[in-house]
């Protein structure tokens, strides 16, 4: 369990944009120190500024996703990529088709399996057998969610089938300004296998996300706010906020 010691790093920027930017250099390190590295990256609106960056970084020919293996965090049950609620198609429109990365390096929940228990199990099975994903960058939901690893998670949570809370359905339905129908059920990397990263970044920007970052990093770990799981990975775990995200958190741990 986490010692008295905070050895997790937590980095706060000016605004989005710079907090946007760190996380960006954490992906590119990534991608060009290790030779084909597995990595996790979020949906959500958080990312969108620094797939921006990656995107121009690739077409400066400053980075090469060419052999990268994405492995999703997270898709609906029942939803294949030719349904506009998808959350691996909206990561493939968000950034992959922009990085040239081709669909034979992705690799998405098998959220349409017949038998999705077991589809789920092979799906983490194909992660840990990697030693873990090289990195996993993580956006943070208003409940607290990593991934769609809802409250009631725990530290060892493998990836899984999951019941939605009617909050994170009508989060997720507002993307789309309530004109699809968001299922109740989604398939997530489990908060374990996230803990077996060899890095994790949680990238959280704005206000709205204030108290839950701060309940996420100064109360008790505990299945309430999943993220605060992350803490156990220790100084694998790079917190990236800007300064409105980070506005609630104490001198202590805000430094
Ligand atoms: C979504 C996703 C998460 C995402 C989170 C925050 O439901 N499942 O992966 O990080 O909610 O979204 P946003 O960045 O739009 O606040």
């Amino acid at each position: 369990m986490e010692t008295s010691v905070r050895n997790w790093n937590l980095a706060v920027f000016r605004d989005a944009g710079a907090a946007s930017e760190a996380a960006a250099d954490v992906v590119a390190t990534t991608v060009q120190r290790k030779s084909n590295p597995a990595i996790s990256l979020p949906t959500g609106s958080t990312p969108l500024g620094m797939f921006d960056i990656l995107s121009a970084r690739v077409a400066r020919s400053e980075i090469d996703f060419s052999d990268v293996d994405i492995f999703c965090l997270d898709e609906y049950v029942g939803v294949s990529l030719d349904d506009p609620t998808s959350l691996t198609r909206w990561l493939w429109d968000a950034l992959l088709h922009r990085i040239g990365v081709k669909p034979e390096q992705v690799h998405a929940l098998p959220s349409t399996a017949f038998d999705l228990s077991a589809a789920a199990t092979a799906y983490d099975e194909a992660i840990t057998a990697r030693g873990g994903l090289d990195l996993a960058v993580l956006g943070l939901g208003p409940n607290g969610h990593i991934g769609y690893n809802e409250p009631g998670s725990e530290a060892d949570s493998r990836t899984r089938v999951i019941s939605l809370t009617p909050e994170s359905v009508s989060q997720a339905s507002s993307y789309w300004e309530g004109a699809v129908s968001i299922p109740d059920k989604a398939m997530t990397i489990g908060v374990g296998t996230l803990l077996e990263s060899k890095r994790i970044v949680l990238l959280v920007t704005g206000g709205a996300k204030a108290e839950i970052l701060r309940r996420a990093l100064e109360e008790p770990m505990g299945a309430d706010v999943p993220a605060s799981w992350l803490r156990l990975a220790g100084s694998r775990l790079q917190v990236v906020a800007d300064e409105e995200a980070a506005s609630s958190l104490s001198k202590e741990v805000a430094g």
